[in-house]
């Protein structure tokens, strides 16, 4: 029997088919199949009935006609019936449901499958994207965490994926730091700690710039000292940008990510005055009060409300290096898609600069790459107002991440004292962070969320702690039983799915193409964070309903063919989700 890896669309096909040999026009009929119900099935067509009202026919005939033209391939898999006005179940039968897990053993089985969706494709992913002489704090979190999980969905889905770390490494506040490094950096501070004194420094430039006009005459002439290529200037430049990469970069190894690229927004100083050649020529761009600024006539606001790319004085801004940006991924890269994973409270910058350059690019007959800004809410204190520290400061990225792994420490402490103490410590350290990533991703990015140690490190709920010993725990039972996981051999022999509990688990497993078809669509992975903590659920009641070693070769095969998916999903899952898993917790 041949499954598809994504059953779903092997029955949109298959009713399509159908729908040809019934005579239907193509394009009069859309299957519209979703996962249902359990009560009813697994999967349920829907698109009848539009087609019926099209046709002005009533729709259960039709319904009955796809029906008997569909292929003895999904007669023997699925129960398949009419019910209502002319919606199409199908319910898998326990000997597809093996069937299909059988085919799926292994993760590069189902990275094959889930290829199928981006294959030849090329996107670029723009996150994390902090601003170069900063901590990284908070508020840095959810682009990086999101952009990671969403890239490696993508990879898994077929694409070629370009991780691009848009840093903000130019800019007006260089001028002032410069300034204040001048005068007042103290060498044995910066080699303790760099970026704090970088901070520091700022802080001392901005508020004297603030406080007397002749300073800020002073860092404007610095910037532009900068621009104009100083020797002495771009030395700071470059140490205050090496000392942040490497800040940053202990926090993408702990949060396991790694860029293929990190072009900054200085990349692309060379690159703006073709910017401004082009939208100038093509008329896409006007003057105003000395400005170079694109109105968008067509869009309520943007109408009045124009973009600058060029302003009074001549410099760049964000807008222009964003539209040179856009140009370079397209013509370097060949980019099909970019998504730019930033907060939602860019989104008019996003809207206008893309609106800009698809105008830009049509005007130039360049292939236009879909762009989209994958934004997200802001992370909240239990008082429902952005997360900050007691003092009201920002929340250092690095700190919040070492209190998750000492909070993680105290429950693996509790749960395994047993253990050696340097395993703890790094279990602590994947369940920690992971806490932190998963309780990020498992909302909807667009929303607001809630930080909650408590909940967010806990055994139980949808957390990454109850994922990951659900992992573990079935790593013991192979280990407890000396078998090796996904072995063939222990697998040999398994006859159907029997018992309710096998089939409600074994229904379940067979639905991890849906979701990770729906988190990639979408870009929101909370849809596989949802799945998986369901997908564990099922496997709790199955484990407590029914025996894995038993006599009977047949039963014990077919219930270790369980366990081994089970375990194969929830790790493919939260490694797609950019977590790390564990042997045992
Ligand atoms: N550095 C910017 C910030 O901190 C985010 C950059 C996002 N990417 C982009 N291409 N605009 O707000």
């Amino acid at each position: 029997m041949h499954l598809a890896f994504d059953l779903m669309r092997g029955l949109e096909r298959a009713l399509a088919d159908a729908a040809a040999a019934a005579g239907i026009e193509p394009g009069a009929f859309e299957p519209g199949v979703r996962t249902s119900d359990p009560r009813h099935g697994d999967f349920q067509a829907n698109g009848v009935l539009a087609a019926a009202k099209r046709a002005g026919k009533p729709p259960r005939p039709i319904a009955e006609a796809l029906v008997a033209g569909l292929g003895d391939d999904i007669r023997v898999a699925f129960e398949v019936s009419v019910a209502g006005p002319g919606f199409i179940n199908f319910k898998a039968r326990p000997a597809a449901l093996l069937s299909w897990l059988q085919a799926h053993r292994s993760r590069a089985g189902l990275e094959l499958g889930a290829s199928a969706a981006h294959k030849g494709e090329t996107w670029v992913v723009d996150y994390s994207s902090p601003n170069t002489a900063k901590q990284m704090h908070v508020g840095h979190l959810r682009s990086a965490v999101i952009g990671e999980a969403i890239s490696r969905l993508l990879e898994f889905t077929g694409a070629r994926v370009v991780r691009d770390n848009h840093i903000g490494d130019w800019g007006t506040q260089y001028g002032k730091l410069i300034w204040a490094c001048r005068r007042h950096l103290d060498e044995a501070a910066l080699a303790r700690d760099p970026i704090e004194e970088f901070e520091r420094l700022y802080k001392i430039g901005s508020s004297a710039a603030e406080a007397d006009p002749a300073v800020m005459e002073e860092a404007r002439a610095e910037l532009v000292r900068l621009q104009a290529g100083d020797p002495v200037s771009l030395a700071l430049w470059r140490r205050i940008n090496e000392a942040s990469l490497a800040a940053f970069q202990r926090i993408y190894d702990r949060l396991g990510i790694r860029f293929d690229e990190t072009l900054g927004e200085s990349f692309y100083n060379d690159k703006v005055e073709r910017v401004y050649a082009e939208l100038s020529a093509d008329g896409i761009s006007s003057m105003s009060e000395g400005a170079q600024v694109v109105f968008h006539p067509e869009h309520p606001r943007f109408k009045t409300q124009p973009m600058i790319v060029r302003k009074s004085d001549g410099a760049a801004n964000y807008a222009t290096t964003d539209l040179a940006t856009i140009l370079y991924r397209s013509e370097h890269f060949h980019a099909d898609g970019i998504l730019y994973v930033v907060d939602k409270r860019q989104a008019d910058h996003f809207e206008q600069l893309f609106l800009t350059a698809r105008k830009w690019f049509v005007r130039r007959g360049r292939p236009i790459p879909k762009l989209q800004h994958v934004d997200f809410g802001t992370v909240l204190g239990e008082d429902g107002r952005p997360l900050k520290t007691r003092t009201g400061d920002n929340i250092k990225l690095r700190e919040l991440l070492d209190e998750a792994s000492e909070r993680a420490l105290a429950l693996v402490n509790a749960k395994s004292p047993d253990f050696p103490e340097d395993e703890r410590r790094r279990i602590a350290e994947t369940v920690g962070v992971g806490s932190v990533q998963y309780a990020d991703l498992s909302q909807n990015r667009s929303s607001d969320y809630l930080f909650s140690w408590d909940k967010m490190i806990s055994l139980e709920g949808n957390t990454a702690a109850y994922l990951l010993y659900a992992i573990a725990r079935i790593r013991s039972i192979f280990r407890r039983h000396g078998l090796e996981c996904g072995d063939p051999a222990a697998e040999s022999g398994a006859d159907a799915f029997q018992t309710p509990d096998e089939i409600a688990l074994a229904r379940k497993l067979v639905k991890f193409s849906d979701a990770i078809r729906l988190a990639t669509e979408t870009l929101c992975p909370h849809f596989l964070c949802l799945y998986l903590y369901e997908l564990a659920g099922e496997f709790s009641a199955f484990y407590n309903a029914d025996k894995v070693i038993v006599d009977d070769p047949a039963v014990r095969a077919r219930r270790l063919v369980l366990c081994a998916r089970t375990l194969l999903f929830l790790e493919t899952g939260l490694s797609l989700l950019g977590l790390r898993t564990l042997e045992r917790m």
